[in-house]
C-alpha cells in the first residue's frame, strides 16, 4: 500500500511522518522545492517537536520520500492550505489545484483524504469535478472521504496519535477504507459519519471555541470599563459546575479559528448572525488592545517605545498566521511608536512588520529599553521571566500571564474557616522564584490595566534573587 500525502506544512509533514513510521510506502507532496528539497535532505525546515527527528529517520530507512510533483497512490491525502479571500469567502484554490494535478494519476479502487478544513459539500463537490476531469473511470470507482484534522501546532505528533478522529466518508465503503488507514497512525477512538457531517462537525468545534473566546473577549471590555480584574472574575465565574469561560487575549489568529468561521457565515449566511458578530468581536482585539497600550503611555510627552512579549498566535509555537500579537505590533508601529519585538521561536521578523520598522530584540533587552511592556502571547519562555516582566513600570498584560499565579480571592472551608488563597498563591510563587512573600505580593498590585507607573513602588526585593 502506497498513499500520497499533498502539502507538508504544519499539518501534513507530521501526518506523513507518522504513516511512514507505521510502516507504509509514503510520498510526500509539496509544490515548494524548498520543502521537497529539505525533505530530501532529511532535515525538513519544522520546529514542531519530534518531527525532523522522526523524518530523518523514516527518510533513511526509506519509508518516506518528497516529491514536487503527484504520482500514483493507493490513497491520496490533502493536507493543503484552506485560507479566505480577502472578502472573508473561502479560497479552495490550492485544494483545486492538488485534486487536478493528482487526477491524471488517479487508478479505479483508489482513495482521497480530505484532511483541510473545507465549507460545507466540498467532498462532494471534489467527487463531480473528479468525474469530470476523468470520465474514462466508471462511476463511483475513486472513493472520497473527510477526515478532518484536530491536532495543535506544538504538540502535533502527540495530537495525531492520540485525538479522536471523525471519518466522513461520501459513501460507506470510504468511510471503511479510511478507518483502518487511521488505525494505524491513531489509538484514539474513531468515529464513523458522513462527508457533510464530519465537514460541519469541524467548522462547529473551530466557531464554538471562536464565539466563547469572544464571549471572554467582551467580558474583558466590560470588566475594563466597570474596573473589575476578569482574571478574577473568570476565576469565580469557572467555579460554577456548568461555567467553563476561556481565557481572553489580544485576539483569535491561526490557521483555524480566525477563518473556518466564515466557512459556516459564506454557507449559511441567513442564519449565521451569532457566528459573525463573534468574528467581528475577535477582530477588533488587536485595535483595542494596542489603544490599551497607548493609553498606559498617555503620561509620556515624548514618542513611546513599546515592547511586544510575542507574535505568535499562540503560546510556545512560531506560528505568525493570522496572529493578532502580530496585528498589535503592526497597529502600534503604523500608529508612529517604536516597536520592539520579542519572539524566541523565530529568527526574523515577516516583511510586513521589518517594513514598517519594527525590530527583533531579546527579552533581556526590551525589559530594558521598552517604556511599556505589552504582554501579548503566554510563551513559556516569558512564564518564566515573570517575576522580571511585572516589574517593569508599564505593562500591559492582554493575556494573564502575571495573574496566572497572583490570583484567587479567599475562600469559606467546609469548617467554616476563611482561606486566604490570595496568600497561598503569593506564597508559592515566592517560593517559586526564591524571594521574599512580602515582595511578590507588591507584585500583585501590578495588575491588568493598572501598571506600577511609579518607578518608587517597584518591589526591589524581588530581583535580589
Ligand atoms: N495548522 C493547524 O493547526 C491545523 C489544525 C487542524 C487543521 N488544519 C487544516 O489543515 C490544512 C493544512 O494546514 P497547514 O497548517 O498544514 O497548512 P500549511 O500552510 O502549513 O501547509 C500547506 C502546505 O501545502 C503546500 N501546498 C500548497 N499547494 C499545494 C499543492 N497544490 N500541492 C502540494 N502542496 C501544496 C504548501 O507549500 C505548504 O507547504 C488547512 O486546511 C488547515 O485549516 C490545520
Amino acid at each position: 500500500m502506497k498513499i500520497a500525502v499533498h502539502g507538508l506544512g504544519y499539518i501534513g509533514l507530521p501526518t506523513a511522518a507518522l504513516f511512514a513510521q507505521s510502516g507504509l510506502e509514503v510520498v510526500g507532496i509539496d509544490i515548494s522545492p524548498d520543502v521537497t528539497e529539505a525533505i530530501r535532505r532529511g532535515v525538513p525546515e519544522t520546529r514542531e517537536p519530534g518531527v525532523a527527528k522522526l523524518i530523518e529517520r523514516v527518510v533513511a530507512e526509506g519509508w518516506l520520500r518528497a516529491a514536487y510533483k503527484p504520482e500514483p497512490a493507493n490513497a491520496h491525502i490533502l493536507c493543503l492550505p484552506s485560507p479566505v479571500d480577502s472578502g472573508k469567502r473561502p479560497l479552495l484554490r490550492y485544494i483545486d489545484a492538488a485534486l487536478s494535478s493528482v487526477a491524471p494519476h488517479l487508478r479505479e479502487g483508489d482513495l482521497i483524504i480530505v484532511e483541510s478544513t473545507v465549507p460545507p459539500g466540498t467532498t462532494e463537490m471534489l467527487a463531480h469535478k473528479i468525474a469530470r476531469l476523468r470520465p474514462d473511470l466508471p462511476d463511483g470507482s475513486i472513493f472520497l472521504a473527510h477526515c478532518p484534522e484536530r491536532a495543535i501546532p506544538g504538540a502535533a505528533l502527540r495530537e495525531i496519535a492520540e485525538n479522536e478522529r471523525i471519518i466522513g466518508g461520501l459513501c460507506p465503503t470510504a468511510s471503511e477504507m479510511a478507518a483502518p488507514l487511521y488505525r494505524r497512525i491513531s489509538r484514539a477512538r474513531l468515529n464513523i459519519t458522513d462527508a457533510r457531517t464530519a465537514e460541519l462537525c469541524k467548522l462547529a468545534e473551530n466557531a464554538w471555541r471562536d464565539t466563547t473566546i469572544a464571549f471572554a473577549n467582551e467580558l474583558s471590555l466590560i470588566c475594563q470599563e466597570l474596573g473589575v480584574d476578569v482574571w478574577r472574575l473568570i476565576n469565580l465565574a469557572n467555579r460554577h459546575p456548568r461555567v467553563d469561560i476561556p481565557r481572553p487575549g489580544p485576539g483569535v489568529g491561526g490557521h483555524c479559528l480566525a477563518v473556518d468561521p466564515w466557512f459556516l457565515v459564506d454557507a449559511a449566511p441567513g442564519c449565521t448572525d451569532f457566528i459573525q458578530t463573534a468574528r467581528l468581536r475577535n477582530d477588533a482585539m488587536p485595535e483595542l488592545t494596542a489603544d490599551r497600550i497607548e493609553q498606559a503611555l498617555a503620561h509620556l510627552s515624548r514618542p513611546a517605545k513599546i515592547a511586544c512579549l510575542g507574535l505568535a498566535y499562540k503560546p510556545d509555537t512560531d506560528d505568525l498566521r493570522e496572529s493578532p500579537a502580530l496585528a498589535v505590533a503592526k497597529i502600534l508601529a503604523d500608529r508612529g511608536h517604536e516597536v520592539l519585538a520579542v519572539e524566541p521561536h523565530i529568527d526574523v521578523l515577516p516583511l510586513g512588520l521589518a517594513s514598517s520598522g519594527v525590530r527583533l530584540v531579546s527579552c533581556t533587552a526590551a525589559l530594558r529599553d521598552a517604556d511599556a511592556i505589552g504582554i501579548l502571547v503566554a510563551h513559556r519562555a516569558f512564564t518564566a521571566r515573570r517575576t522580571e516582566i511585572a516589574l517593569h513600570p508599564t505593562v500591559v498584560d492582554a493575556v494573564g500571564l502575571l495573574r496566572s499565579t497572583l490570583r484567587d480571592c479567599p475562600s469559606i472551608d467546609e469548617a467554616g474557616r476563611r482561606v486566604e488563597n490570595h496568600d497561598v498563591a503569593v506564597a508559592e510563587t515566592a517560593q517559586d522564584f526564591g524571594v521574599d512573600a512580602v515582595a511578590v505580593a507588591d507584585l500583585d498590585r501590578c495588575k491588568m490595566g493598572d501598571p506600577l507607573r511609579n518607578p518608587e513602588d517597584r518591589p526591589n526585593a524581588v530581583l535580589a534573587k
